[in-house]
């Protein structure tokens, strides 16, 4: 990002976001790294052997995962605000220092799970190492900061929203932003009960991916259709309240499909089968709306005489476009696949878990945040219409070909899981241990750690690809 074109109105907001992006494309590269530190000790257990154990890579992995998409997910709104408002974003200046209060967090808390691999479990340990609940690790100390950045977050979109312009796409980032961040609640307090504990936690996951951050992408989907190719704010913004609409209408009770086993009464079998399965549909219809607002401008002029069919950021419609087909494939389908109690019964908590938990994340939230961060790429460095590179084409094309090949994979090898350990096995002892001692699941774990090296290779192409675009002619006509 050398030449810095970021003046006049919203130059701040906008300036903060390229923290947020920056801080978020680092912690990427990080969750990767310790993917494939998980991966090798998959094929290889005593990998780093109380170095770093597997439990503390794979716990680096998935939560750096959630930290880059939050850190992404406010820096997009910063970069979109001044747009749709129309004004600089109110109490900048605040937001620009819980930034550093919340980078300086997530990094005292990645050395401390990086120093601290073992100990006990007692309040102390909650209170300054890890609460030991899967993707949300953080400890208390560093999730009370979470929540006073998240608050100040919550005030500035807020506060802006109601002095600027009120467009459609502001408005439900401001219901979605409070719903987003007083889930995280849901996660903090501690219960002696494991189902009772289990029961709350979904609140935060599940709603989370399957609710807020939906409804949230299909705002980020709105905004960039409007950026990139000039689309009818009114067409993208009817979108977007019928998918509000029937997001939180089938994600909320949708939870029931994490529900099935932990303890909780047996109806939420019923509940959790219907509103789960219902829960695809509004992804099929963020899906067809991309190509149908898309087609709808053809030939048309905008205000500057500029073609709207032309794609103002390949890069960033590359992304978006794989998040439309991501989303769809990743959430929807491999989602659907695992939904029902019948299905659920012999597939829960095997490889094909993680197949959809991979797909999903990549399809529906990677994909769309990395478009934004090539958005900001392009306003940063004043480029009216930004064309691929070499490396933008090929990272793209290694990080989503190494994310399919590694869906693939888990997909055979969660295959393996539910026919031997399950249904041959009827999921005793030793049928979990022979259902990953078979030769197809061996060759699953090679082939996903192949596929992983192919998507680091990615990773690099894509910082490489930001840190030069601003010197890069190609990029530009
Ligand atoms: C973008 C949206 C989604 C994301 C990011 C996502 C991600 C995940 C992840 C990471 C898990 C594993 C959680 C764990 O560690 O236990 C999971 C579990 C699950 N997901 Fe999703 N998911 C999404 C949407 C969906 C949808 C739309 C459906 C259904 C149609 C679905 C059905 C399920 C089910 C049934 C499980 C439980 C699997 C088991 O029993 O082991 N997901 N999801
Ligand atoms: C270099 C690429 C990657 C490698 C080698 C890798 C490897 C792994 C490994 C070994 C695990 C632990 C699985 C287990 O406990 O059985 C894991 C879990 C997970 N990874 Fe990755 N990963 C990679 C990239 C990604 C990406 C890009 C995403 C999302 C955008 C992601 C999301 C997840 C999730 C959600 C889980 C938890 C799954 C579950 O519990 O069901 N990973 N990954
Ligand atoms: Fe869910």
């Amino acid at each position: 990002m050398a030449n810095n074109h970021l003046t006049g109105i919203g130059s701040e907001s906008k300036e903060l976001a390229t923290w947020y992006f920056t801080f978020a494309a680092i912690l990427f590269g990080a969750q990767l790294l310790f993917g494939l530190v998980a991966a090798i000790q998959y094929v290889m257990p005593g990998f780093l052997f109380e170095v770093l154990d597997f439990s503390v890579a794979r716990m680096l992995h998935i939560n750096a995962l959630v930290v880059w998409m939050v850190f992404a997910m406010f820096g997009a709104v910063y970069w979109l605000l001044p747009d749709e408002t129309g004004i600089e974003t109110v109490g900048i200046k605040i937001g620009k220092l819980l930034f550093w209060v919340f980078a300086a967090a997530i990094v005292v808390v990645v050395l401390v799970y990086l120093f601290i691999q073992v100990g006990s479990a007692d309040e102390m340990s909650i209170w300054f190492i890890h609460e030991g609940r899967e993707y949300i690790e953080a400890p208390r100390w560093a999730d009370l900061g979470i929540v006073v950045v998240a608050l100040g977050f919550v005030a500035n979109l807020f506060l802006t929203g109601m002095k600027g312009k009120q467009t459609g796409i502001v408005t439900v980032l401001m219901a979605d932003m409070i719903a987003f961040a007083g889930l995280y609640l849901c996660g903090m307090f501690f219960t002696d009960n494991i189902s009772m504990d289990q029961y709350w936690w979904w609140w935060v996951i599940h709603l989370w991916v399957e609710a807020t951050w939906e409804v949230y992408v299909g705002a980020l989907a709105a905004y960039g259709l409007i950026t990139m190719l000039g689309a009818h704010r009114k067409v993208v913004e009817m979108w977007l309240w019928i998918e509000v609409t029937m997001l939180f209408g089938s994600g909320i009770l949708g939870m029931g499909h994490h529900y099935f086993w932990i303890g909780t009464p047996e109806y939420w079998w019923e509940i959790g089968a219907l509103f789960s399965a219902l829960e695809p549909l509004p992804l099929v219809a963020m899906f067809i709306h991309v190509l149908y607002d898309w087609g709808k401008t053809q030939g048309e002029q905008d205000a500057q005489g500029l073609e709207v069919s032309v794609i103002r950021n390949k890069p960033a419609f590359t992304w978006f476009v794989l998040n439309a087909f991501g989303n769809f494939l990743g959430a929807g389908i491999w989602g659907f696949f695992h939904t029902l109690p019948q299905v659920n019964l012999y597939t829960h908590g095997t490889q094909f878990t993680s197949a959809h938990g991979h797909l999903a994340f990549f399809g529906a939230y990677a994909t769309i945040l990395i478009g934004m961060m090539y958005i900001a790429i392009q306003g940063t460095n004043g480029i009216k219409v930004m064309n691929h590179t070499r490396s933008s084409i090929w990272s793209v094309s290694l990080l989503t070909g190494g994310m399919m090949g590694m869906t693939v994979a888990l997909t055979v090898a969660g295959y393996v899981q539910v026919l031997v350990s399950r249904a041959q096995m009827g999921a005793t002892w030793a049928g979990y241990f022979d259902g990953q001692s078979g030769m197809w699941f061996a060759q699953a774990m090679d082939w996903r750690l192949l596929m992983g090296v192919v998507m680091f290779l990615g990773f690099a192409l894509l910082a490489k690809d930001f840190l030069t675009t601003g010197k890069n002619p190609v990029h530009q006509r």
